[in-house]
């Protein structure tokens, strides 16, 4: 239920993905990366590639590549700006690769848009080699700054959130304590940390490549509006973006993800329980 409505809302959105709102979490890249230990001639896996650019970085550091995505077109625009990676469409919690496949797995914001997390993350695991590193972003939840912008809007608005439009799986797996609790229920030891940086942007390039680009869920209850509730949300949004002024004219709105680092255990103590100091 939850993945049908993930793939209606992704559907088309790849350009307006790359314009807007992949400028976000292209901050992550290389902390993701560096957690993962992707380097030079590393067989590395980049899940829900979106478009591309963890990839392309993976790519250029040397490793082989392979990327994902669930939406084809958003694998289209992964295989053009990632010329170095094989990008093919892939549906989390399936994956067309052999166990142990991968030295490193990297999936930057995915794992909260999955709708069975343990499944996803189990398939992670069964592609990962028993030696290798899954490194995740997520968004710390619940949302704020960058992610809370256009939703505080629409709540300042009096704009109801829709019954169709679900919260996702993750939600309450979104901090830290929480995020290595479940990787660890699926076999993996595991470090979660925070990173926070602000998205500095144009504040009318932020309302068109952001709410109005019908990208993500905000994205879909703002592109339902009518002329005059748009125009109410649109003053709630401006009066939201001049408390992140900069000096220049942009603003700077904070942006607070996870990233965390994971090891499969193996099969035994996975099934055991860590063996503890005074056990
Ligand atoms: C927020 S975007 C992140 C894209 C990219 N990793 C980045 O760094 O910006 C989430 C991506 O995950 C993909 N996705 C969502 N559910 C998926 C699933 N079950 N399997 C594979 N990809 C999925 C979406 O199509 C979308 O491209």
């Amino acid at each position: 239920m939850f993945d049908a409505y993930e793939r209606e809302l992704w559907d088309g959105r790849a350009d307006a993905y790359e314009r807007g709102f992949a400028r976000v979490t292209r901050h992550t890249i290389g902390p993701l990366l560096d957690a993962a230990g992707v380097v030079a001639g590393a067989r590395v896996l980049d899940v829900g590639t979106g478009p591309g650019f963890v990839a392309a970085e993976a790519a250029e550091r040397g490793a082989r590549v392979a990327a994902v995505d669930a939406e084809p077109g958003m694998a289209r625009v992964a295989a053009r700006n990632a010329p170095g990676a094989a990008v093919r469409v892939a549906v989390l919690p399936e994956l067309p690769f052999p166990d142990g496949a991968f030295d490193a797995v990297v999936g930057n914001f995915v794992i909260n848009h999955v709708g069975d997390p343990v499944r996803a993350l189990r398939e992670l695991r069964r592609v990962l080699a028993p030696s290798g590193t899954l490194a995740l972003t997520c968004w710390a939840m619940p949302g704020t700054g960058v992610l809370a912008m256009v939703r505080d809007a629409l709540d300042a608005a009096g704009v109801p959130w829709p019954d169709d439009v679900p919260d996702p799986p993750f939600l309450q797996h979104g901090t830290p304590p929480a995020f290595r609790a479940l990787l660890e229920q699926v076999g993996f030891s595991a470090d979660v940390t925070e990173l926070d940086w602000d998205h500095v942007v144009d504040p009318r390039e932020w309302w068109t490549d952001g709410a109005l680009a019908r990208v993500g869920a905000n994205g879909v209850v703002v592109g339902r509006l009518d002329d005059a509730a748009l125009a109410r949300v649109k003053t709630e949004y401006d009066r939201l973006a001049a408390r992140h002024a900069t000096a220049d004219g942009n603003i700077a709105l904070p942006a607070h993800a996870l990233l965390a680092r994971a090891t499969p255990l193996s099969a035994r103590v996975a099934a055991e329980g860590p063996v503890t100091s005074d056990a």
